[in-house]
Parts: C-alpha cells; sequence; structure tokens
C-alpha cells in the first residue's frame, strides 16, 4: 500500500517551503523593529488550555479539535469509551491557534512578573483544526503570530494593527486589496447585557433563523452575527450594535485605537458585527481580508485584545493583544496578484568532474569552498560534462569549477562563468579567492 497524506494537510517543499520561511523571515524583521522576540510552545497541550481559553461554546472546541492518546491511553480511552478516566494532564490536543498555548506558557515561566515590563513575543508554526477542507482551509495550516502581555494601553493596540499592516506591506501585498475590519467587543462590564439583547433579539427571529442559531442564543449569541446561513445573516444585521452598548471605559478605549490608526495612516473599516469565533476577546477585535480572487476564505489574519485570558490560563489578571495570520491563505492572496514570495533557488557554485580520476580532487575543492561559506554543489553519479553542466544550471550556478585530468596535471581548476560562459584557469590553491571575487 502507498500511503498518502492526510486530508487537508500538505508537504512543504521546493519553491513553497522556500516561501514560507521567507515570510518567517519578513515577520522577524518587522517585528524585530517592534521588539518582538521569538517563542516556541508545544504542537500539543493539555485539552483544558484550549477550552478554557478558546471557550467550550466555539466550533473550534466543539467540532474541530484533534484529540492525541499515546498508546497506553489510547487504550484506556477505547476500553471506557472516554477520556474521562485519564487524568487532565493526559488529555492532550494538537493546538488549534497559538495564543492559548502562549498564554499557558507565559504563567508557567512568569513571563510578566507583577508590575513587570509588557513581554512581546511572536512565533511561526502548523496549527491544527478539523474543519471542511475547501481552497484556503486546511486541517495543517501554518500561522504566524505576535502577542503582547501586561498593557492595555490603546497605543499598543494601534501599534499591533500598524506591525500587522507594516508586514503584509513587506511580504508585498498590494494593500489596495486589503481591508482591515476593527470592532470592539465590549468588556465584563458591559458585554453581558449586550448578550442579553442579542439573545432576546434571536429569540424574537427564531422563526427566521437556523437552528443552530436558536442554540447559539443560549450558548453564544454573538456568534449569531458568524452563522454561515445567509437568511440568519441577513436577520442578524438588524440586530442591536455593540457600540451603541459600550461601557464609557470601553467606547473610550475604542475611540482612541481609531484614533491613533488615524494618525498613523492606516485605513480601516468599522464592523459592528466582526465578533471573531474565538470566546477570549474584550475589547478591540480585527479582521484582514483580501477583497478580491479569495472566494469565502479572505480573511488572510485577525486578533484581539484578550484582557481576561490569563485569568482563565490560572494566571494573575494581566491584559493582552495580538494577531495570527495564516500561511496558505497569504500565498493564495500573493499568488492571485502575481508576487512570487518563494523568488528563484539561491545561486551556487558547480564544482565538475571531468574524469573518474579527479573525484578527490573534486571533493577537496567542494569542502575547501564550502567551509569558505559558498553554496556548492557537485556531481555523485558520474554524469558526463555536458550533463553535469546541464545540472549545475539546474541549480542556477552562477559558476562552474571544472576539474579534468589537464588540471590536475597543472594543479589547477578552470572556472566557467554559467551567464558569459567565459572561462579562465587559476591555480587549485587560489580557487577560493577566485571565486570569493567572481560571486
Ligand atoms: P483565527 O482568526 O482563528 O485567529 O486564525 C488566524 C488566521 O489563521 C486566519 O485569519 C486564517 O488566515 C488562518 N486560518 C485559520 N484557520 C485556517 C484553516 N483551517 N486553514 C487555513 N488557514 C486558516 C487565531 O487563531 C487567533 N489565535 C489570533 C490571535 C492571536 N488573537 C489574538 N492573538
Amino acid at each position: 500500500m502507498q500511503a498518502k497524506k492526510p486530508e487537508g494537510t500538505e508537504d512543504l517543499f521546493g519553491a513553497r517551503m522556500r516561501a514560507w520561511e521567507r515570510m518567517q523571515a519578513v515577520a522577524r524583521e518587522t517585528f524585530s523593529r517592534y521588539c518582538f522576540s521569538a517563542i516556541e510552545t508545544p504542537a500539543m497541550e493539555q485539552v483544558d488550555v484550549f477550552v478554557h481559553g478558546i471557550g467550550t461554546s466555539t466550533d473550534v472546541v466543539r467540532k474541530e479539535m484533534f484529540r492525541v492518546f499515546s498508546g497506553a491511553n489510547f487504550a484506556n480511552v477505547l476500553e471506557k469509551g472516554s477520556e474521562a478516566g485519564l487524568k487532565p494532564g493526559k488529555r492532550l490536543a494538537l493546538r488549534p491557534e497559538g495564543t492559548a498555548g502562549f498564554v499557558r506558557a507565559a504563567v508557567e515561566n512568569t513571563f510578566v512578573p507583577q508590575g513587570g515590563a509588557p513581554v512581546k513575543m511572536w512565533y511561526a508554526g502548523p496549527m491544527f483544526r478539523g474543519e471542511r477542507v475547501q481552497k484556503g482551509r486546511l486541517r495543517q495550516f501554518h500561522q504566524i503570530g505576535a502577542e503582547v502581555l501586561g498593557a492595555s494601553d490603546p497605543a499598543l493596540d494601534a501599534e499591533v494593527i500598524v506591525m500587522l499592516m507594516d508586514f503584509y506591506r513587506a511580504l508585498g501585498l498590494d494593500m489596495s486589496r486589503v481591508r482591515l475590519l476593527v470592532n470592539s467587543m465590549g468588556d465584563p462590564a458591559c458585554r453581558p447585557a449586550y448578550r442579553g439583547k442579542i439573545r432576546r433579539f434571536i429569540l424574537d427571529h427564531a422563526d427566521e433563523m437556523c437552528d443552530e442559531c436558536a442554540v447559539r442564543a443560549d450558548t453564544n449569541p454573538l456568534r449569531a452575527f458568524d452563522c454561515k446561513n445567509d437568511r440568519c445573516r441577513e436577520v442578524m444585521a438588524a440586530a442591536p450594535k455593540i457600540a451603541d452598548e459600550l461601557c464609557d471605559e470601553c467606547a473610550d478605549h475604542y475611540a482612541r485605537v481609531k484614533a491613533y490608526l488615524d494618525e498613523a495612516g492606516v485605513a480601516y473599516e468599522e464592523d459592528p458585527t466582526l465578533v471573531r469565533g474565538l470566546d477570549y476577546y474584550t475589547r478591540t477585535v480585527f479582521e484582514v481580508q483580501v477583497t478580491s480572487g479569495m472566494g469565502s476564505q479572505s480573511a488572510i489574519g485577525g486578533g484581539g485584545r484578550y484582557d481576561g485570558l490569563m485569568e482563565l490560563e490560572g494566571g494573575k489578571p494581566t491584559p493582552g493583544i495580538g494577531f495570527a495570520v495564516g500561511f496558505e491563505r497569504i500565498m493564495l492572496a500573493l499568488e492571485d496578484q502575481g508576487v512570487d514570495l518563494a523568488g528563484p533557488e539561491p545561486s551556487c557554485v558547480y564544482v565538475a568532474c571531468a574524469a573518474p580520476e579527479c573525484r578527490d580532487a573534486v571533493f577537496s575543492a567542494c569542502l575547501a569552498l564550502r567551509r569558505a561559506g559558498v553554496r556548492v554543489e557537485a556531481d555523485y553519479q558520474g554524469r558526463s560534462l555536458k550533463s553535469q553542466f546541464k545540472q549545475a544550471d539546474k541549480h542556477n550556478a552562477r559558476l562552474c569549477v571544472v576539474i579534468g585530468p589537464d588540471e590536475l596535471a597543472a594543479g589547477a581548476v578552470t572556472v566557467r562563468d554559467m551567464a558569459s560562459h567565459e572561462q579562465e584557469q587559476v591555480p587549485m590553491d587560489g580557487l577560493v579567492e577566485a571565486v570569493r571575487n567572481l560571486v
């Protein structure tokens, strides 16, 4: 049997791998200007990290988490018919997103001691959601995310959004085809009353809305704004707007975030129906969409403030804010706009072996060049010289170093420029210097 990759996953190699590496390099360059440092957290966490953080009523937790059991634990689950017999520490899931695990790490490693300075960190890696697979929606996808813990200053909300837009621009996205949506979701002071209003609104319109929204009225009424059913969305367009229900503190925070965005010259659209799919958000939320060529999966990133999440993960009250972007979605947008993020394979020097008795000299030349920091490729299959030149072209070689019996006898090598086809002989011990002068 020839095994196939699981549905909704991808093998990353070649140009696509170069694009993923390039995207991470752009993130590192951009985010380091804002003094973010990198972090890597485990790809699996205790289920409770996600249940507490993301919320029990979200689709991500209810329907999309991949559970992980080691052999012995799996036998236990099979025997008992559920994971109830496992200690919480043995109930594991692949991370569906990065924020909950990051906050777990911040609590466990005391990133923000009481009164300490804010911590700014970014990450890149695979995330896992058992979603219905379609273009731009995978089961293993890659996110780059950035998070800040320890400050509630609205200037920080604006800076995080400005940094996100800087990142898209640096990737080469056409910013006239990108739109930034912002909203405020209120806080524990004003949201409960708003949730109550939305609940009543849904119940009043229950006969026009889907069964799932009827359930949402009690579990998570704001999610009705995101219902996939067009009729529900039409009905919800007339629902009360959070902007009219914010408490004074949240309204002031939101106004200041927008004022800072104005000052930074970052264009945004206010979307009072933007609620996001994860429960931890408070106050500022935002999403970035591409306006053409992406079908229904147009969101290339999103985030917001999560001032209550540290406590939900067992830490001291600590405000937080962040975002994540999807690699695969951004690639669809870049491809649609004709931007080649991967670029060509980096050039190299090819060392060609013109006769079997030159093999050892080729080995030594490769060794010397690589030790001098040059990217070098050679032949390992005894190919003809003509075929080695073809290989050199394939590998995008700038120079080809040829070693044949004549060169060997003269203690020299021939260095050939692959573009101009000019070539010269240089002494074997002058090879590194000659190559350095030419590349
Ligand atoms: P999210 O909106 O669920 O937020 O995901 C962020 C981005 O990941 C999306 O905008 C999209 O580009 C990409 N994405 C999500 N699901 C998929 C999928 N199944 N296939 C391909 N791409 C996908 C979060 O994950 C939050 N943790 C963001 C955040 C960080 N909020 C605060 N800090």
